[in-house]
C-alpha cells in the first residue's frame, strides 16, 4: 500500500514512484507536516523534525516545555487561539461563543479507494488505483471532530484532501471557515501563481515572487469567477515549463473560494485554499456532519509542463463522470454571434444545413427561443418555445435539423429569472434576496435561489421535460451574472451565512440528477464564457465555453493560461467572425482556425452569408481538424512560447505513443528582418523519424527537440502555422 504507517515514531509516509507526503503525530497529539515533494524513502520511518529553541513571544501551550510552540510548529490543519498566530485553517465558534477549539489526533484509518464526498463533486477511481488516509482530530471540550482526508493516486503525482466536521458533542456550534486543506512549508522561497483575468480575458497567468505577508486569490461573486480561477501553484524560482519544483492546488468547487499563502515571521509558507470564509458561516448541530470540497495537489520536478499534464491526464480520466468522457467531440455550428435574438426557424435550418454540408456535426441554437425574448431583457425562466420564432415548436424543429444528418442542441440558462417574466410573477421569492432590501439586476435577471428543494426541482423538472420531450443532444447550460444580496426566504438568521454553500449544493444536486437522466447529452457549461471554469463543474458537464472572447490573438493567452489546468478537450474555441465582436480585430481565417484546434472546434458565423472562399476554407479546417482531433483531446500537451513574455505563442500535442504530434506557431505581428525562428519540439520519441506533412520533410525526434523546426517567414500580420507529424 503506498501508505504507511510507522507506530515506533507515529509517522504517515504517503507515497508513490513521483512523491512523497509524510506527516507525524508530535508530542501531545499534535499533527506536524514533515514533508511533501519527491519521492524519498525512510529508514524504519526516520524523520528528522527540526524544531526550534526558544522562540521570544511564541507562547507555549504545554509549561513543563518551553521550547514547544504551535506558532512554529510546521502544521497540518491548523487552528488559532492555542499558540499559532498564523492564518488558521478553520475557524469555530462553540456554544458560548468563544472561538478557540484545539484539536488532537485520536484515530486513523488506512484503506484502498476513497470515501465519494457527499453531495459535492470529486474525483474518482478503481479501488485498485487509490489509497486513501483518513486522520481523526478531536477537540476534547466540544467533543467536535475534524477528519482528514487523503487520497494518493497509485500512479500519478496526486494527493488529493479534504476535511469533514462531525459534531459529536451536545451543544450545536459554528463553522465561520473550513480549508480543504493546509499545509507548512519550511521555505518561502517560491513564486506564486495564479490565473486571474475578468470577462473575455479568463485565466491569465500571473507569476510573482512570494513576499512576507498574506498572498490571496479568492472569489466572492457566488461562482468561481471570471476574475480568479480556484487554482494556486508554488513554484521554485528556478522552475521553468520544463524542469524545477511546483505545487499544484486546485479546488473541485463551483462557488466563492480562497487560495491563500502566508510567508511567517521565520520565512515558512503556509499554503491552503477552500470555500471562502468571507460571511460564510454554518451551524452544525449535535449528530451533524460538514463536508470541505476536495482540493487537488499536484507535485512536479519536472517543471510546470509536467504539472499540467498530470492535472489533464487526472481530469481527463478521473473527473468527468460523463458518458462522452473519452468521446471526440463534435464540430459545432452555434448561431449566437451569427444572429443574436433575432431569427426565425428558417434561419435556423438554414445555417444547420450550410453547417452539415462543411463537415460540421451538431448545430446548437444559443439564447433568444424562448418565452417572448427579444434582447436580454425578460423571460428567463418560461422555457417554453417563442411561436413568433418557430412556430411549428421546438419537437419540429429539433427533428427536422437531427434529420439533416446533424445533431440538435439547445441554449439554456436555467439558474435565473427575468423579473419580466410569468416565472417571476408567480414565484417573486424564488430569487436570491434579503427582505424589504432592493435587489440588483445584472444583465436584467436575478439569480434563483438553488438553496430552496423547491427551486432545484422546478429546474430538474423543466430541463427533464425539454429534454425529454424534443430531439436534443447537446445542452449548453449557461449563467449570465453573479450573486448579489446573499439571503434566502428560507434560511433563519444564524443560517444566513450558509446561502453560498447551499446554493453550489444545490446546483450539484440539479447537475447530478439531470445529466444521470439524461446521459445521451452532451452538456457544455458556460458562464458568459468563462466564468464557472472549475473542476467542479466538469464533474458533470464535460466541456465548457472558454470565453465570450472569440478573437484568436486573445484566445491565445487564454487557451495558454487555461492550459496550466486544464485539458484542451474541455475547451470549447470557436471560429467567429470578423471584424470579431468584441475586440474588432480581423485576424486571417487561417490563425482562427489555427488556434481554434486546440480546444473543441467550433464555428459562430452566418454560415448562410459567406463567399465561396470562407466555405471552402472552412470545409478544409473541419476536415483537417477531423483528422487530428483524436490527437489534441488525447494527447499530452506542451507549451512551447509564451504569450504573456514574448510576442508570439506556441504550443504542441503529441499523442500518447508519440506517433504523431500537432504544433501551433502563431505570430500576431509581424516584425521586419525578423530573428530565423526554430521551434525547439518537446515529447516527441528521440529515435523515431517523423514526416511533417506541410513540408514533406522528414527529420529523428531528436533533431525537431534540439535543433528545433524552422517557421518560415512571417508575412503580414495575423498569421500562424499549423505542422502535423507523424512517425515513419
Ligand atoms: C453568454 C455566453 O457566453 C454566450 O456564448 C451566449 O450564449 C450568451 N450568453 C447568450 O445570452
Amino acid at each position: 500500500m503506498p501508505i504507511i504507517y510507522y507506530e515506533n515514531n507515529k509517522i504517515f509516509h504517503l507515497y508513490n514512484e513521483q512523491m512523497s507526503y509524510v506527516m507525524q503525530i508530535v508530542k501531545d497529539n499534535y499533527l506536524a507536516h514533515l514533508y511533501y515533494g519527491k519521492r524519498i524513502d525512510l529508514i524504519e520511518g526516520e524523520f528528522e523534525l527540526e524544531l526550534r529553541e526558544r522562540v521570544a513571544f511564541s507562547p507555549t501551550p504545554d509549561i513543563s516545555d518551553l521550547t514547544f510552540s504551535l506558532d512554529h510548529l510546521p502544521q497540518e490543519y491548523p487552528g488559532f487561539g492555542t499558540s499559532d498566530f498564523r492564518t488558521p485553517a478553520f475557524e469555530i465558534t462553540d456554544n458560548g461563543g468563544d472561538f478557540v477549539a484545539d484539536f488532537r489526533v485520536v484515530d486513523y484509518k488506512i484503506f484502498s479507494g476513497k470515501t465519494p464526498l457527499t453531495g459535492l463533486p470529486g474525483v474518482i477511481g478503481a479501488n485498485e488505483e487509490l489509497t486513501s488516509l483518513e486522520i481523526v482530530m478531536e477537540d476534547a471540550l466540544t467533543k467536535v471532530q475534524v477528519v482528514l482526508s487523503y487520497t494518493i493516486f497509485n500512479h500519478l503525482s496526486v494527493l488529493s484532501r479534504s476535511t469533514k466536521f462531525v459534531n459529536n458533542g451536545i451543544n450545536p456550534i459554528t463553522l465561520r471557515k473550513v480549508a480543504s486543506f493546509s499545509f507548512d512549508l519550511p521555505t518561502s522561497d517560491f513564486d506564486f501563481i495564479h490565473l486571474y483575468g475578468g470577462w473575455g480575458k479568463e485565466r491569465h497567468i500571473e507569476r510573482t515572487k512570494l513576499i512576507n505577508g498574506i498572498q490571496a486569490v479568492e472569489s466572492k461573486r457566488g461562482v468561481s469567477s471570471h476574475q480568479h480561477n480556484p487554482f494556486i501553484a508554488l513554484a521554485a524560482p528556478d522552475c521553468t515549463e520544463d524542469s524545477g519544483h511546483v505545487y499544484g492546488a486546485s479546488l473541485v468547487y463551483s462557488g466563492s473560494f480562497k487560495g491563500l499563502v502566508e510567508v511567517d515571521q521565520f520565512e515558512t509558507a503556509r499554503v491552503m485554499m477552500g470555500i471562502n470564509d468571507f460571511q460564510f458561516s454554518w451551524k452544525l448541530t449535535p449528530g451533524a456532519t460538514f463536508q470541505s470540497p476536495e482540493c487537488i495537489l499536484v507535485f512536479s520536478d519536472q517543471g510546470l509542463g509536467k504539472m499540467s499534464r498530470t492535472y489533464h491526464d487526472l481530469y481527463r480520466n478521473h473527473l468527468v463522470k460523463s458518458t462522452f468522457k473519452d468521446k471526440e467531440r463534435p464540430v459545432l455550428i452555434n448561431n449566437w454571434e451569427a444572429t443574436y435574438f433575432d431569427f426565425t426557424s428558417e434561419k435556423l435550418v438554414e445555417i444547420a444545413k450550410a453547417g452539415k454540408k462543411l463537415g460540421m456535426e451538431q448545430f446548437v441554437l444559443d439564447d433568444g427561443w424562448f418565452g417572448k425574448r427579444d434582447n436580454d431583457d425578460s423571460s428567463l425562466g418560461d422555457w417554453f418555445v417563442d411561436e413568433r420564432k418557430i412556430p411549428e415548436g421546438m419537437k419540429a424543429l429539433s427533428e427536422e435539423i437531427t434529420n439533416l444528418g446533424i445533431g440538435f442542441g439547445l441554449w439554456v440558462e436555467p439558474e435565473m429569472v427575468s423579473p419580466n417574466s410569468e416565472l417571476y410573477q408567480k414565484h417573486p421569492d424564488w430569487c436570491v434576496h434579503i427582505q424589504n432590501r432592493p435587489r440588483t439586476e445584472a444583465r436584467q435577471q436575478l439569480v434563483l435561489d438553488l438553496s430552496r428543494t423547491e427551486v432545484q426541482d422546478y429546474i430538474i423538472g423543466f430541463m427533464d421535460k425539454l429534454l425529454s420531450e424534443n430531439k436534443i443532444n447537446y445542452v449548453k447550460w449557461d449563467m449570465n451574472r453573479p450573486l448579489t444580496e446573499m439571503g434566502s426566504a428560507c434560511l433563519a438568521s444564524e443560517q444566513k451565512g450558509e446561502l453560498q454553500h447551499r446554493y453550489v449544493l444545490g446546483l450539484y444536486r440539479v447537475l447530478d440528477t439531470i445529466t444521470k437522466k439524461h446521459p445521451h447529452v452532451l452538456f457544455e457549461s458556460c458562464s458568459g464564457g468563462g466564468g464557472r471554469f472549475d473542476p467542479g463543474m466538469f464533474q458533470y458537464m464535460p466541456q465548457a465555453w472558454t470565453s465570450d472572447d472569440s478573437d484568436a490573438v486573445e484566445r491565445l493567452k487564454i487557451q495558454y493560461g487555461t492550459s496550466l489546468v486544464y485539458p484542451l478537450i474541455f475547451m470549447g474555441a470557436h471560429v467567429s467572425d470578423v471584424p470579431n465582436h468584441q475586440v474588432f480585430r480581423s485576424p486571417l481565417m487561417k490563425m482562427r482556425g489555427d488556434v481554434a484546434y486546440f480546444g473543441n472546434l467550433g464555428y459562430e458565423i452566418d454560415l448562410t452569408a459567406i463567399d465561396d472562399e470562407t466555405a471552402l476554407a472552412i470545409e478544409q479546417q473541419v476536415t483537417y481538424y477531423k483528422e487530428i482531433r483524436h490527437i489534441l483531446h488525447h494527447g499530452d500537451f506542451y507549451r512551447i512560447v509564451n504569450p504573456f513574455t514574448t510576442d508570439a505563442c506556441a504550443w504542441m500535442m503529441v499523442s500518447k505513443n508519440q506517433n504523431k504530434a500537432v504544433l501551433g506557431y502563431y505570430q500576431p505581428l509581424v516584425k521586419p528582418n525578423a530573428q530565423i525562428v526554430k521551434m525547439m519540439c518537446k515529447g516527441l520519441e528521440p529515435k523515431a523519424t517523423y514526416l511533417v506533412k506541410e513540408t514533406n520533410k522528414q527529420y529523428k525526434g531528436s533533431y525537431l527537440m534540439e535543433v528545433g523546426l524552422v517557421i518560415p517567414t512571417i508575412k503580414g500580420d495575423y498569421n500562424s502555422y499549423i505542422f502535423t507529424l507523424k512517425q515513419v
